[in-house]
C-alpha cells in the first residue's frame, strides 16, 4: 500500500491504544491524523496532529477538523479509516451519586464524537473505500456496578455501528465496521481504574489481580492485531471481534 493511498484518522493517538496504532501506521507508511487533547512530541511527515477537548460541546464538527481541510482537498485517498478509538471511563460510581456535568462530558466523548466523526466521514468521504473501527468493551454488554455512564457509551457506539452497517447495505456505499474490544490493556485507563475506591467500582480488586499477576494486555499486541484486520482487503461489512479471539 503507497503512503498517500491509505488515510487513518486516530482519535485519542497520544496514549495507550491509539499511540501504539499511531506507531504502527507510520511503520508501515500511512499517513495518520491524530486527534486528542495532548500532541505527541513526534515530528512525522505523515503525521498530521490536532489539539482537542472532546468534551466540551462548544463547537461543530466542521470546525474541529477545519485543520485538515488542506490534506483532505490535495489528495486523492483511496481508503480512508477512522479509529474512534478516543475514550474516557470517567466519572466511575454509583448513577446518584455522579456530577452531572461529567455525565454529559462523557457521553459526548464515548459516544457523540465517535457518531460525529462518523457521519462527517461518510458525508465527506462518498467515494472512498471506508473503514470505522469503534474501540468497544465488554461494557457495551455487560453492566458494571460504578461504570453506568461508560458501559452506556459503549453500548451505543456498538448500537450505532450496527445501524450504520445496517444502512451501507441500503445505501450501498463501500463502509465496513469493526467493533474491537481490545482486551484489559496495560494503559493509563487501566492505571486510573485501580484507584478507584471499591464504594464507587466494587470490582476494583479484579482489575488490581489482572494488573498484579501480568495479566493486562500490551497495548501493541491489541493495536497490531486491529491493524491487521483493517488491512484485510476483504474485510466484511460489519465485524465485532475481541484481543485474541482469532488465534493471534
Ligand atoms: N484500558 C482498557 O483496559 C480498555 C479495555 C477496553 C476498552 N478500552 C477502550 O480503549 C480505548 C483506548 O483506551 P486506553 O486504555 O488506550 O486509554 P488511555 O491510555 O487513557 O488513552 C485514552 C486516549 O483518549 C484520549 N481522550 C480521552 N479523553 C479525551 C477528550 N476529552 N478529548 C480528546 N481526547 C480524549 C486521550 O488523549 P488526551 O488525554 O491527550 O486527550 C488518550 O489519547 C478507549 O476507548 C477505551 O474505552 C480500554
Amino acid at each position: 500500500m503507497k503512503s498517500n493511498e491509505h488515510l487513518v484518522i486516530i482519535t485519542g493517538h497520544s496514549s495507550g491504544l491509539g499511540r501504539a496504532l499511531l506507531d504502527i501506521c507510520l511503520q508501515d507508511k500511512t499517513y495518520v491524523v491524530g486527534i486528542a487533547r495532548r500532541r505527541v512530541e513526534l515530528q512525522h511527515p505523515h503525521l498530521k496532529q490536532i489539539q482537542v477537548d472532546f468534551s466540551i460541546m462548544d463547537y461543530g464538527i466542521d470546525q474541529l477538523l477545519q485543520p485538515l481541510a488542506p490534506i483532505l482537498d490535495a489528495a486523492a485517498w483511496q481508503t480512508v479509516t477512522l479509529v474512534n478509538n478516543a475514550g474516557t471511563v470517567q466519572p466511575v460510581g454509583l448513577v446518584g451519586q455522579l456530577d452531572a456535568r461529567s455525565i454529559a462530558a462523557s457521553l459526548h466523548t464515548n459516544l457523540t464524537i465517535p457518531l460525529q466523526l462518523s457521519n462527517w466521514l461518510l458525508r465527506r468521504f462518498p467515494q472512498q473505500k471506508l473503514r470505522i473501527a469503534q474501540i468497544s468493551s465488554g461494557a457495551a454488554h455487560k453492566p458494571y456496578a460504578g461504570w453506568g455512564v461508560y458501559c452506556t457509551s459503549k453500548a451505543g457506539l456498538r448500537m450505532a455501528s450496527q445501524v450504520m452497517a445496517t444502512e451501507a447495505e441500503v445505501s450501498g456505499c463501500d463502509l465496513s465496521l469493526v467493533i474491537y474490544e481490545p482486551g484489559v490493556l496495560d494503559t493509563p485507563m487501566q492505571d486510573e481504574l485501580r484507584k478507584s475506591r471499591v464504594e464507587e467500582f466494587p470490582q476494583v480488586e479484579r482489575f488490581r489481580q489482572l494488573h498484579k499477576s501480568g495479566q493486562l494486555v500490551a497495548p501493541r499486541d491489541s493495536a497490531q492485531e486491529l491493524w491487521q484486520l483493517l488491512c484485510d482487503k476483504d474485510l466484511p461489512r460489519l465485524v465485532e471481534t475481541r484481543y485474541g479471539a482469532r488465534g493471534s
